[in-house]
């Protein structure tokens, strides 16, 4: 699906300015880190070894680009591009030898078959829950087949408004709750099978997580 045809989430303004507002603390506090959260690197190194050889590899969401230059560092050919101009002002200033842009994952032009990977790594829950699935299938027709889909998400039910984050930097977004098997069943209609499952439990992860590995079917075209 061309993103021309993705309905403009309403509140795609309001977030913008919110992750622009939290974006110094973001990365005051390391948030970005995966390398102290020893489940999430290793989802990463699998997705990581998954995806190697298989093409470009687009960090959707990428904020200031601590995983885009992990996976950079693992060899991928990798960029990364986020809704918040400031994130990736953060992004370029940390890793000036990794290519980053500023755009909404609703409205990136991908061209077919062209991406060996691609990650949503907590930045696709602010999605609202009828656009995420077209969002999911722009993805699945940009990934090769055989390429990756990787998502971290905040698992649970329900919405969450939140008004302030990151050090009570005041926001406003919803953060959207996905349980797995709806996950699995958008992701499955976009066209894309399943490969990996994790869930870590808030004492683990500080809120309840879920990461998801989806694979392009080989067979499609
Ligand atoms: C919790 S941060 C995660 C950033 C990064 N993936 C990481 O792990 O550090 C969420 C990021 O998603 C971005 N984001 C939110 N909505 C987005 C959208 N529609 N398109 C692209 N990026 C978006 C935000 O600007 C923010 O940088």
């Amino acid at each position: 699906m061309n993103a021309s045809l993705i309905e403009q989430p309403v509140d795609l303004d309001v977030v913008r300015t919110s992750y622009d507002r939290v974006a110094d603390n973001y990365v005051e506090m390391n948030l970005g880190d995966i390398t102290t959260y020893p489940w999430l690197r290793t989802a990463i190194d699998g997705f990581a070894v998954a995806v190697h050889g298989l093409g470009p590899v687009l960090d959707v969401g990428c904020g200031p680009g601590a995983v885009t230059a992990y996976l950079a560092e693992r060899g991928l050919d990798v960029s990364g591009v986020d809704l918040s101009a400031r994130m990736i002002d953060h992004a370029r200033r940390l890793h000036p030898d990794q290519r980053f842009a500023v755009a909404s994952a609703t409205e990136l032009d991908l061209a077919d078959s062209s991406l060996g990977g691609i990650l949503g790594w907590w930045s696709l829950f602010n999605l609202p829950r009828h656009i995420l699935p077209l969002v999911l299938k722009s993805f699945a027709r940009a990934l090769v087949p055989g390429g990756h889909f990787i998502m971290g998400t905040h698992m649970g039910d329900g919405d969450i408004e939140r008004t302030e984050a990151y050090g009570a930097v005041p926001v406003a977004w919803t953060t959207h709750l996905w349980q797995p098997d709806d996950l699995w069943a958008l992701l499955a209609a976009a066209g894309l099978d399943p490969v990996a499952e994790l869930r870590l439990p808030e004492s683990v992860a500080g809120v309840p997580s879920l990461v998801l590995v989806a694979q392009r079917s080989k067979g499609s075209s």
